[in-house]
Formats: structure tokens, sequence, C-alpha cells
């Protein structure tokens, strides 16, 4: 046999017994799970589907109730969330082996931005663009948090927001569905890693299902009010990318949605996650949020709220008691089909099974382990890498960045410059007792070598004394250069953490324009969880660097960045608005009849009389210590028929003088569609590491699937006709453009 034919036998047999290998698991499993259920009580059923909130660590608000231990020993409790650490979670699983049918626990925490080793806040992931960190990230915070007895995090939140208003604009991948349905996937696989049953994989949850970031005036817990087709093309797709890379579980949301809580509703968790998308895993309610659909107005009491829950496809109730409390008598009632309880149970049981917790209820509950995972000096450095890739090089003029040989002395200015606790962001939960994070003024002395670093504080974040402005004028005038480190406390951003104003608080911006005046070269250094709006400091300092909250090794991160060892290559994953007026703004609108260019404002043109439309900066925006150029665009076939691809393809060249990472970004346009197309949608980009004078071709594939979007009866489809291709450096720096025609 020729040894092509024969590597190709091979490779069907082992794919053949790889996929029959997984059947007979997923069969097996399911009988395990079905002999299972056939010796339960409804009661015990109803317990696997009440989950509790241990008393030590809440994030939302305290339930005081003192027989959750013997609840659990009863059988009452399928879940608890905020238990970890191998000893803690060892001893509630022993409680739980005390129940008649010994069903081990799920214990469920918010592992969002790491678990021992913080990184960066998942937004400022979002900015690496760089899908192989972002999954290490998720892989490091799971083999952290299993080894600390943690089954399952409450992540990816994968909510698409177009509002920094928002608080927890911080917790996702910004405001683009292709982005973030890349970003989505690649946290679900981290966390997953190579599979439940992995000792080092948690089970995942993209969150929170549907479309919580569309919060009206950017309220958290608000009303979400949008048409079906804005939900199907912008808010769904990355939820389908999670569900796609196998995500263990979903989390519903506080929000209703056009009248109907998502808890509630039907036509989300059933209709299309359990229905269209063939979702296999369960879904958890949010915290209390069954039972928070009677100050919605939904529905009278708990007993309707467990109904509703129910019948919609929620699985587990997080902490409102209702379903333990009702979810019997609706039973007995006729209200609730027994059936529909039996599929919420073997759904939960199924991931028991996977995760291999009736083999053995302890195995992720392991001390020895779990000092040996935590504080791995190499986490530290991946975080220090992740973070100095989130950071965003927003302007630099005359070169200022990195900081020249010949500066001798640097003024540190401002309230976050000796900030650690903040470094963290929102979202930290386990953090080592005796360890801080690196704020900026160490990460900084470290690398200084011989330059003299002083301190000023100048104010504070949120108030309005100016009594520090003398000092801090005083020493920037003493120095060669002066860098402000200025922006939001941790907690401004986060879950219940909405702002009206989203100005840099305070006098900051007064601190900055009187530093600025005393001549003197300066670098902006901005921390937040949000787009925050800094109009003044945006046209008048000569450089601004974006660091979002960069987690345990930030200041490291951000003075690897100043002094040039890293060269920063961070975009936007979301608009800056230049005041909340323009809110919400984002790249990918429709165009009106009346367009009008976005730079100017007046006239009879879509926007304001007072400012352009133009966010302050735009979607994908972000700049690097070299130059690019991009040159000799091609397209290989610019009629496309159905199952053809086209290639396009051009030449991106390092001009500058120091080696660089570009985020080459592919931008379309479907010029003429029913319904109409957004001016611009990002289909594809690329990172690429250059030396200088290096070049390389960059090819981008386009297919059908690429050009094909939501009719108005939400058909995924492609309408024939024209497409502008936009190759650039951000959402509006285009430096490439072409077309496209798809034939019928
Ligand atoms: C409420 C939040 O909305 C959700 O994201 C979180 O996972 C739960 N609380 C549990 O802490």
């Amino acid at each position: 046999m020729h040894k092509r034919r024969f590597c190709l036998l091979a490779a069907c047999c082992f794919l053949f017994f790889k996929i029959d290998a997984q059947q007979s698991t997923v069969d097996s499993t399911d009988k395990k799970v079905k002999a299972l259920l056939v010796k339960m009580t409804l009661e015990e059923k109803i317990g696997q589907l009440n989950q509790y909130s241990n008393d030590i660590k809440v994030t939302g608000p305290i339930t005081v109730y003192d027989s959750k231990l013997e609840d659990i020993a009863k059988g009452k409790v399928g879940s608890m969330l905020n238990v970890s650490g191998a000893i803690a979670t060892r001893e509630m699983q022993k409680v739980a082996m005390k129940s008649r049918l010994k069903i081990p626990l799920l214990f469920g925490l918010d592992v969002i931005h790491g678990y021992r080793v913080t990184f960066p806040i998942p937004l400022a992931e979002a900015a690496s663009w760089d899908m192989d960190a972002i999954e290490r990230s998720a892989r490091i915070a799971a083999t952290e948090a299993s080894a600390s007895g943690v089954h399952w995090t409450f992540a990816p939140m994968v909510d698409i927001a177009r509002d920094p208003r928002w608080g927890r604009v911080m917790e996702g991948a910004g405001e683009d569905p292709y982005l973030g349905s890349l970003i989505a996937t690649a946290r679900v696989k981290g966390f997953q890693g190579k599979g439940l049953g992995n000792l080092d994989a948690v089970m995942a949850c993209a969150k929170h299902f549907a479309a919580y970031g569309a919060a009206i005036g950017g309220r958290d817990y608000n009303s979400v009010d949008m048409s079906l087709h804005t939900l199907w093309q912008v808010y769904l797709p990355p939820f389908k990318a999670a569900a796609a890379a196998g995500a263990a579980t979903f989390m519903n949301s506080f929000n209703d949605l056009n009248g109907i809580p998502a808890t509630g509703n039907r036509y989300l968790q059933r209709d299309i996650l359990k229905g269209k998308w063939g979702f296999k895993g369960f879904v958890v309610s949010d915290w209390g949020s069954v039972g928070e659909m009677i100050p919605h107005g939904y529905a009278a009491d708990k007993y309707e709220a467990a109904e509703a829950a129910i019948t919609a496809g929620s699985d587990m109730d997080m902490e409102s008691r209702a379903y333990t409390e009702n979810l019997k008598k609706l039973v007995e009632d006729g209200k609730v089909n027994e059936a529909l309880i039996d599929d919420a149970v073997y759904r939960i049981l199924y991931k028991k099974f996977e995760l291999g917790l009736f083999d053995d209820p302890y195995r992720f509950s392991d001390e020895q382990r779990e000092k040996q995972v935590l504080d791995k000096p190499e986490h530290q450095e991946a975080a220090r890498d992740m973070g100095r890739k989130s950071i965003v090089l927003l302007k630099n003029q005359h070169s200022l960045l990195p900081v020249s040989s010949s500066v001798k002395s640097i003024a540190l200015i401002g309230p976050l410059v000796k900030a650690e606790k903040d470094m963290k962001g929102f979202w930290s939960i386990d953090w080592g007792k005796d360890e801080r994070p690196v704020s900026l003024f160490e990460g900084i002395k470290q690398q200084a070598g011989r330059i003299k670093i002083n301190f000023a504080k100048g104010c504070n974040i949120n108030d309005s004394s100016k009594a520090g402005f003398a000092e801090a004028i005083k020493l920037a005038r003493s120095s060669d250069l002066v860098i402000i480190a200025a922006g939001e406390t941790a907690d401004m951003s986060g879950e219940a953490k909405s702002r009206a104003n989203i100005h840099l608080p305070g006098v900051q911006e007064d601190l900055i324009k009187a530093i600025h005046a005393t001549g003197k070269p300066v670098v902006v250094i901005l921390m937040a969880g949000r787009p925050l709006v800094f109009n003044w400091t945006a046209e008048h300092v000569p450089s601004i660097l974006y660091t979002w909250w960069l987690g345990s090794q930030a200041g490291n991160s951000i003075a690897d960045v100043l002094f040039g060892k890293y060269n920063p290559s961070g975009k936007l994953p979301i608009s800056f608005p230049r005041s909340e007026g323009q809110i919400p703004v984002y790249y990918n609108y429709l165009n009106t009849g009346r367009p009008g260019p976005e730079e100017e404002a007046g006239g009879y043109n879509t926007g304001y009389i007072d400012m352009p439309r133009l966010p302050q900066y735009v979607f994908g925006h972000g700049l690097s210590y070299t130059t690019f150029e991009y040159k000799d665009l091609t397209v290989s076939k610019s009629q496309l028929m159905t199952g053809d691809a086209a290639e396009i393809s051009f030449v991106l060249t390092n001009t500058g003088k120091v080696s660089g990472e570009e985020v080459a970004q592919l931008y379309l346009r479907d010029v003429v569609a029913q319904p109409i197309r957004p001016v611009k949608e990002l289909k594809d980009f690329q990172k690429v590491f250059l030396k200088p004078g290096e070049s390389k071709k960059i090819t981008f594939k386009i297919d059908r699937e690429k050009l094909s979007f939501y009719d108005s009866e939400l058909n995924w489809i492609a309408q024939p006709g024209k497409f502008d291709i936009y190759i650039g450096s951000s959402s509006k720096d285009i430096r490439l453009q072409g077309n496209l025609y798809l034939q019928q």
C-alpha cells in the first residue's frame, strides 16, 4: 500500500475510533444519569436545581439563612457558589455525602479575570486582540481555581456593550460581535481546557443571556428594548460562539427583553439556546433573578416566578429559593410537568458525571495540588505579558514614548501612581493574603535605572481639593519628564457601577492642565474599567496610554511599555465618546439618508450641532512605537459565485525603527441590502509581528458566509451585489480599499 494511502487510512480509523469512543462515553453517561434519576424523589430532584451562596463572600443581596448545611445534608442543594479553597470545598462536600443519594455539590465562583493571580480585566484583555493570550489567561485561571476546589466559573461574560456608562463594560469584550465571538470562544476553550473531567478544567458559563449589555441608559439591571434583528445580528453571536465552543453552562440575565424577563424568557432559553443551537448543558439563573420577576411585575409571587422560570428553561435557581419553595407544589397542582424538572436535573447531573464527581467528589479539593499550583511564577509572568498586550497607546506626539535615554528625572504625579488594590479591578476573587499587586510606582522604580524618580499625588480621585497641586507643579518644573496616572477607582466600574457622568472624576483633568501649563513634556496614563471622557487631555497632552486595570503585575506591564521593553500593540475594542450625549456610540452603525461627515457638527445631517458625532477614539484604534505601511491590495476574484472564496491580500511593512506588532483589520460593507447593513463591519484581522523594514503578505479569505447576515425574517442569507472592502489600522484609519461582487 502507498505510504500516503496508509496514512489516510490510519487517520480515518483514528477519527472513527475517536468519534466512537466519544459516543460511547456519551451513551454511558446518559445511562448513569438516567439510572440515578429513577432513584430520586421529587424533593431530591428539586434539590439539584437549588443553588445557595456561601455567607462569606457575596456578590448579591445577602440571604441570611442558618440551615444551609442541614439542607445540603438532606439533598436539598445541588450547588454552592462562593465556596473556594481545597479545605472549605472538601468540608462542604463531606456534608453533601451525608445525603441519601450522596450526589456531590457543584462549587461555582466568579473567576472572571484570574483566580490567585489577577489578570487584566476582560475589556483590557480584549484590547490585545490576541486570542492565544486570552485563552492562556483563562487557562491559568482555570488551573488555579480548579486546584482550589472550584468546578465552575461564572465566566465568560460575552455581552456586547455599546454604552460605557454601564459599569459592566469592564467584564466583556466590547462592542463588536465578530471580535466578541472570537474572544468568547477563546475564553471557553481556556476555562474548559482539554475537556471537563480533566483536573485542571472548570465549566465555563456564558452570560448574561441575553442582551444585558443593552440596558437602557446604561443603568445596570435595566430593561432592554430591541428589535429581534439587532438581537440576532449584534447581541447573540458571541453566545452562539460560546455554545459552539462547548460552554458547559449559560447564565440568564436580570434584564427583561422587550417586556419578558430573561429568566422567564422561553424564546431565549428554550427556542434559541436549547432548541435552535442544540445546547446540552444547563442554564443557571442570575443571582435571585427568578424571584426578581416579582418586582419586574411579571409574576405575582415566587410560586408564579418558579413556574415561569422552569417553563422557560432556567434549570438552576441561584439564591432566590423560588424552586426549592414552590416546584413540588407546582407539580402537585399540575402547573409544571415533572418531565421539565427531570430535564433540568438530567442536564445538571450530566455535568457532575462529566466532571468525575461521582467517581470522587473530592477530586478537586486537594490541598497538596492547591499549594503546588497557586502562586506559580510563570502565572505571574503570563499576567505581566497579558498586561502589556492589553495597553493601548492612544496618542504619542513627537515620539515622546518610550522614555528617551536623555531623561534624567521623572516626576510621577497623580492619585493612582501608588495605588495597589485598584490595580486588581472589579471581580478579582482570591488574591493571596500577603501579596499585593505591583503599583505603577514600583514598576517604574524597578526599571528606571539611574533616572531620578519623584512623586507627588496632586489630588485625590474623586473630590474637589486642589491643595496638592502646588507641590505637584513644583515637582514637574524640576523634572525632565512628567508621567501622570489618573482615572477611576476600581470600584467605579463593575456590577451595579453605572455612571451617568463618565468624565475623568474629581479635579484630575484640572491637575493635568496645571501640569501641562509648566511646559514640561507630559505623558498621561489612564486607568479605568470603561472608556472615560477626557477631551482636554486628548487634545493637548502629547502622549496618552490607556491601561485599564491590569491585575497583579500592572506596574511591571506599564513600565515595560513606558521604557520600550514592549512595543504597545493594543487596539480599542470599544469606542471612546467625546460626551455622554453621544452614547450609544459604535462604529458599525447604519447609515441614515443624511449621513454627512462624521467629523463635522451641524448641517441638516444626522448628528449634533454642538459636537461631531465621531467619537474621540474609534473602535480598533491603537498606536505603536513604530509605523506600518499598507500597500498592494489584490482581490483574487472580484466576482464571487456561490461556493467561491476570494483572497484579499496586501503587503504590510514595518517602516519604523523598532520591531512591533500591528493588528491589520478587514472591514466590509454590503453597499445595498434589505434590510440595510452597517457602514462597516469587522470581518477578520491579523496580529502581525514585524522587524524594522520587514514586510509580510497578509491574506484574508472571504466566502459567502462572511458576506451573510440575518434578514428581516431572521434567515441567515447573503444578498448579491457590491461589497466595499476596507483594510486599515482602525475602523477609521483605512489604508486600502477595494470591491467585491457577489453573484446570484
Ligand atoms: C450577579 C452577577 O450578575 C453575575 O454575573 C454573577 O455571576 C452572580 N452575581 C454571582 O456572583
